[in-house]
């Protein structure tokens, strides 16, 4: 019987991205069956992996947890009623396990007997079988000793989290510390369906299709008896204890109801003299709910304007918004008078501008000025999301300068597979397009996601369709 892994569980253990594996899969290097890989397709394929060392593996996700800055990044223990459950069902695994092999162990005895009747009946071919029976049993096999470690590594990260994959999306992600199903998800950068989080709307209904799930917060929706004999729960209710498979909707931007949040400002990060980041906090109770690449209204104390959320859904309550220095009312309060603690109330969101989540194509982001904000939030989203080939970055700076350089630059550092270019809009549109599109002279399979102003965003979606980008790979937000 084969051991199957989830492949996001083998990015893990070999210590290499999701997309490096797909491309292998498209290439032919690396089998799969029904999305998961074998164990001996996984020896076979990285024969220089030492499962006992994660050095390698640690580090990157080190520069990761640093390039990610104030994401929310906590890898803590499982609570400990979910871990003796997780050791109870890698248990009841074991126990399985190792009945079969008794019962293999009583076959093959058997069969040895009757061979060996045989043979001393002279049946020369039956002396031989069991001859090469008993050789093979005795033959420890080559890599045995890594197959044990991989093992013992795959066992323990099942303790420390749970794989769950979505149905009909085929998105998945991992449950880690204490993290109800919903919170894993937004944490994965994938917008199921909710409302409260709290166990009251029954928005964040799904159906359990596969695995064990425990309630770890009481609800006061009530499901039907119908619907609790289908296997539904509610995500923000319920953990996962094993691997599990969820029947859940991905919610689109039309999906997302308007909300209205009291928000406290918890800081204002001044990115240079003409921009500054506005960190706000949502109420414990509440998040909001967006998609990377939308915009929300601020308002405080009479003063409001329209700013795209530069955060990745994912923050959980955390908010970041770029501020420009201008005229608008909001720009004033923000540099004039607005402090730590203030009230800032938060109405959206917005806007159409969100990643294709379907794609799993390369993808080409382009900024100019501070419609790096939205870009800001799709890459974060994108990277998430760990679905596209490749992603690659370029920010066109004018007045306000490439004012989150370093962070850009620490994703290129932590990802193969992105890269970034920061440009000059000195040339003007024109010149600026020429030289995003210079490495790209194939568009035909990408995404592209553009945030500027018209006469850019002109330019760079006629030298895309030149050079081949279909009209479903073209996502634009005109920002002024
Ligand atoms: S989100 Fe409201 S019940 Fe789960």
């Amino acid at each position: 019987m084969s051991h199957l892994l989830p492949l996001s569980r083998v990015a893990h253990l070999v210590g290499v991205s999701r997309t490096a594996l797909q491309r292998m899969i498209r290439n032919n290097e690396l089998a799969t069956f029904d999305g998961m890989v074998e164990m001996e397709e996984l020896l076979r394929v990285f024969p220089d992996v030492q499962w006992e060392d994660d050095g390698e593996f640690k580090r990157v996700e080190e520069i990761k947890r640093r390039a990610f800055g104030k994401r929310v990044y906590e890898r803590t223990l499982p609570d400990k009623e979910v871990l003796a459950e997780r050791l109870y069902e890698l248990g009841k695994e074991f126990a399985s396990a190792k009945s079969l092999l008794l019962h293999y162990d009583q076959v093959f005895d058997w069969l040895a007997e009757r061979l060996g009747e045989s043979a001393r009946a002279g049946d020369r071919q039956a002396a031989e079988l069991r001859h090469w029976l008993r050789q093979q049993i005795r033959e420890t096999p080559a890599d045995a000793e890594r197959g044990k470690a991989l093992l013992a590594q795959e066992s323990v990260m099942r303790i420390m989290s749970a794989h769950v994959r979505v149905q009909p999306s085929g998105h998945d992600f991992f449950v880690e510390g204490n993290d109800t199903l919903l919170e894993a998800a937004l944490r994965a950068g994938i917008p199921l369906n909710y409302g409260c989080s709290n166990g009251n709307c029954g928005e964040c209904r799904a159906r359990l299709v596969s695995g064990q799930v425990k309630k770890v917060h009481p609800h006061d929706y009530v499901l039907s008896d119908a619907e609790k004999a289908d296997g539904t729960l509610l995500m923000c209710s319920y953990t996962a204890i094993t691997d599990v498979v969820l029947e859940a909707q991905v919610a689109g931007a039309v999906d997302i109801p308007q909300q209205t949040i009291p928000t406290r400002v918890k800081a204002i990060e001044p990115l240079g003299e003409q921009i500054l980041a506005l960190h706000l906090t949502t109420p414990r109770s509440q998040r909001l709910r967006f998609l990377a690449g939308q915009y929300v209204n601020l308002r405080a104390e009479g003063a409001s304007g329209e700013y795209y959320v530069a955060s990745c859904p994912c923050e959980d309550r955390h908010i970041e918004v770029h501020v420009r220095r201008d005229n608008r009312p909001f720009a004033r309060k923000a540099f004039e008078d607005l402090r730590k603690e203030d009230t800032v109330t938060l109405e959206g969101p917005g806007g159409a501008f969100v990643i294709r989540m379907e794609s799993r194509r390369p993808v080409i982001f382009a900024a100019w000025e501070d419609g790096f904000a939205p870009i800001k939030s799709l890459v974060q989203h994108a990277m998430s999301l760990e679905q596209a080939e490749t992603m690659h970055l370029y920010w066109v700076a004018e007045g306000l300068g490439h004012y989150q350089d370093n962070l850009c630059r620490a994703w290129a550092d932590a990802l193969d597979n992105f890269t970034y270019v920061p440009l000059t809009a000195k040339g003007g549109a024109a010149q600026v397009v020429e030289a995003i599109l210079a490495g790209h002279p194939d568009l035909a399979r990408h995404d592209l996601y553009a945030a500027g102003p018209k006469d850019f965003l002109d330019a760079l979606r006629q030298g895309s369709e030149a050079r081949g980008l279909a009209p479903q790979g073209w996502h634009a937000e005109l920002v002024v």
